[in-house]
């Protein structure tokens, strides 16, 4: 195992703990459907990529996983209901997620509609609960972050240019990869930052945010083309499902030799970006590691 897979595992360890605690009884008191749904959206399954993303850029710039924890279970939980409602009839209609019934499919559509509500709202709690008075001033640059990269200007934004499915061009792809995948990849690595240092610093932000988007845009290029190679028993999610919606992909644009060519091209420019930080290995091999991803 390289030192790189070691981490991945130990903060997806450390981020299944921390989202337990989170999504349990004691924070959840009211149980329901709804909440059992909110757990099993989130709990026990996913690669936990943007988690892994706050965590370890807060420790590359000083932190620990400890002080990027609340962050990373919101990253999760937005992460997790923007899954939930891509998965229903009416967006995506796909039955299968991280190898289980989707969440409608186990709850019905009404249960996952709210689940997905529920997630959202509980990610800013998560983050506004986040320390003491001396984190006042990060918990606000993260939530300002998150609603920025998850709502009308970035995955909301994507997803409904996905939905529309008037996609002329390789830009318009590129433009819908990146508010889509990219924006939350943005929080992410915004929010590992802010757990960090806990004040803005537009040069760092803006390197942050060109590295989110280049892994964003990698990673959902590889998407398109595992939902065209692989196997749902691999990927633990339907395949063909962007056939089956006449979703614009990748593929619609580029072959699959340009394609990777251009995950690849992403990716390494990605890598750059932080090659001269101090702890940055783990940051730096991340983007060409997701490329080879079998789900
Ligand atoms: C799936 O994301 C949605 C996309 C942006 C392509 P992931 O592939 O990170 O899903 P999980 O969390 O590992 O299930
Ligand atoms: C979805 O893209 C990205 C989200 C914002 C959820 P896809 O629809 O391609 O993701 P999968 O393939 O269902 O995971
Ligand atoms: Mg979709
Ligand atoms: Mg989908
Ligand atoms: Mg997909």
């Amino acid at each position: 195992m390289t030192n790189l897979e070691k981490r991945l595992s130990s903060h997806a360890a450390f981020i299944e703990a921390a989202l337990e605690r989170q999504l349990c009884g004691d924070i959840l008191t009211m149980e329901s459907p709804m909440t059992q749904a909110m757990q099993y959206a989130v709990l026990g399954g996913g690669k936990r990529i943007r988690a892994f993303l706050t965590i370890e850029f807060c420790c590359m710039f000083g932190g620990t996983p400890e002080g990027a924890a609340d962050y990373a279970c919101a990253m999760e939980m937005v992460h997790g209901y923007s899954l939930v409602h891509d998965d229903l009839p009416c967006m995506d209609n796909d039955d299968m997620r991280r190898g289980l019934p989707s969440c409608h499919k186990k709850f019905g559509e009404t249960v996952a509609l709210l689940a997905g509500d529920a997630l959202l709202t509980q990610a800013f709690y998560c983050i506004g609960s986040h320390g003491t008075e001396a984190s006042y001033a990060a918990n606000s640059l993260a939530v300002r972050a998150l609603s920025r990269c998850a709502g009308a200007l970035g995955m909301c934004a994507g997803q409904q240019i996905d939905l529309a499915m008037n996609v002329q061009n390789f830009d318009a792809l590129k433009t819908l990869h990146r508010l889509k995948t990219g924006a939350l990849m943005e929080a992410a690595c915004l929010l590992g930052y802010y757990a960090a240092k806990g004040t803005p610093d537009p040069i760092t932000e803006e390197k942050l945010r060109t590295y989110a988007q280049n892994v964003g845009l990698a990673f959902q290029i590889v998407d398109d083309l595992l939902d065209v190679n692989s196997t749902a028993e691999m990927l633990g999610k339907p395949i063909g499902s962007d056939a089956k919606n006449g979703k614009c992909t990748v593929l619609n644009f580029l072959s699959e030799e340009e394609a990777l060519a251009e995950a690849q091209r992403l990716s390494r420019e990605a890598a750059k970006l932080f090659a001269d930080y101090e702890n940055s290995s783990c940051i730096c091999q991340l983007p060409m590691y997701l490329l080879h991803r079998k789900k």
